[in-house]
């Protein structure tokens, strides 16, 4: 491909304006082969994000879908932990890197997968040497490295891939640079402050033209193990459905708190498999069901 750009001049030479270029047609190859690329995205930080992408990851390869899960947290990586792809070795090969393989056969990428051991911090050394100036690029540095894992797996062909996203307003809206199909989740819970955050980020994506499949409202209610009655977890009603209105978007879902789900993810083991008659199992079937219509 003819390059649009001249190269950064000063850059020893080491043309990485032609790196990127080539790292994006490589994401770009890349995607080709995948039906859906579905981000679970939310301004709040600890509302399940990472929780209701395990899931629905194994809702879906139960199905009989092939199924890709990106851990874009590469700071608080936790998808390994809940689709139980931990210390797996990384092949390399000359077109990229294999995958680890979670519950199911779900591909699994992380940056767990490149830590040390899982109390490992994530560090950056810019080139420098300074810290300082890591700290400063820590956003595009990271931002690359989002971009690495997506050029550089071998994801092969997939029918899903779902991406789990750290806390934030952006981020999707970055993701649609590179795949312009991508579409998204916004998750929220029932509380007050939840909602006041994730309004502000769907506006965020909604005025940067990123495209949401519609909201998902967890802990909706409390599963009660025993008896799988479901109760209020918030002094609140659900209010998902006034504030999905209030966006434009579809409420998809609304997942009750069942506490097997969170013992379920501590240990690898998603409560689609282990309980699929819990009332929060059936919420995330349908939204995986829904899923394959809005494709
Ligand atoms: N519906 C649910 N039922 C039971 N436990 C849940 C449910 N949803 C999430 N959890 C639990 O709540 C905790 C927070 O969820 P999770 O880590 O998925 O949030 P997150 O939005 O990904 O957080 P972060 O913003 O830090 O990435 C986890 O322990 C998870 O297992
Ligand atoms: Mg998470």
């Amino acid at each position: 491909m003819e390059r649009k750009y001249a190269d950064i001049e000063g850059d020893g030479g080491s043309d990485i304006l032609g790196q990127v270029i080539s790292q994006q047609e490589r994401l770009a190859e890349r995607m080709k082969e995948i039906g859906q690329v579905i981000a679970i995205s939310s301004g709040k930080g600890g509302v399940g994000k990472s929780a209701l992408t395990s899931n629905l990851a194994a809702a879906l390869a139960d199905e009989g879908f092939r199924v890709g899960a990106l851990d874009a947290d590469l700071n608080g990586p936790t998808l390994t932990k809940m689709l139980d792809a931990r210390n797996q070795n990384l092949y390399l090969k000359p077109d990229g890197v294999e995958p680890a393989i979670g519950v199911l056969g779900v591909k699994v990428m992380s940056m767990d997968l490149f830590l040390e051991s899982y109390d490992t911090a994530l560090s950056w050394k810019h080139a420098t040497g300074l810290a300082e100036d890591a700290f400063v690029w820590r956003g595009t540095i990271e931002t690359s490295t989002i971009r690495e894992f997506l050029a550089d797996t071998i994801w092969g062909e997939l029918d899903y891939l779902l991406v789990d996203l750290p806390p934030g307003a952006n981020h999707l809206s970055t993701l649609a640079r590179w795949i312009p199909g991508i579409t998204g989740l916004a998750v929220t819970i029932p509380s007050g402050i939840s909602q006041l955050v994730v309004k502000k980020s769907v506006r965020a994506v909604q005025e940067s033209g990123g495209k949401l499949l519609g909201l998902v409202e967890n802990m909706a209610g409390y599963v009660c193990p025993e008896c799988s009655q479901i109760s209020p977890l918030f002094n609140s009603k659900p209010k998902g459905q006034r504030m999905a209105n209030s966006l434009g978007l579809p409420l998809l879902s609304s997942i009750p708190f069942d506490p097997r789900l969170a013992l379920g993810c501590d240990e690898g083991k998603p409560l689609v498999l282990t309980h699929p008659n819990s009332p929060s199992v059936g919420e995330i079937k349908l939204l995986a069901n829904k899923l394959r219509e809005l494709s």
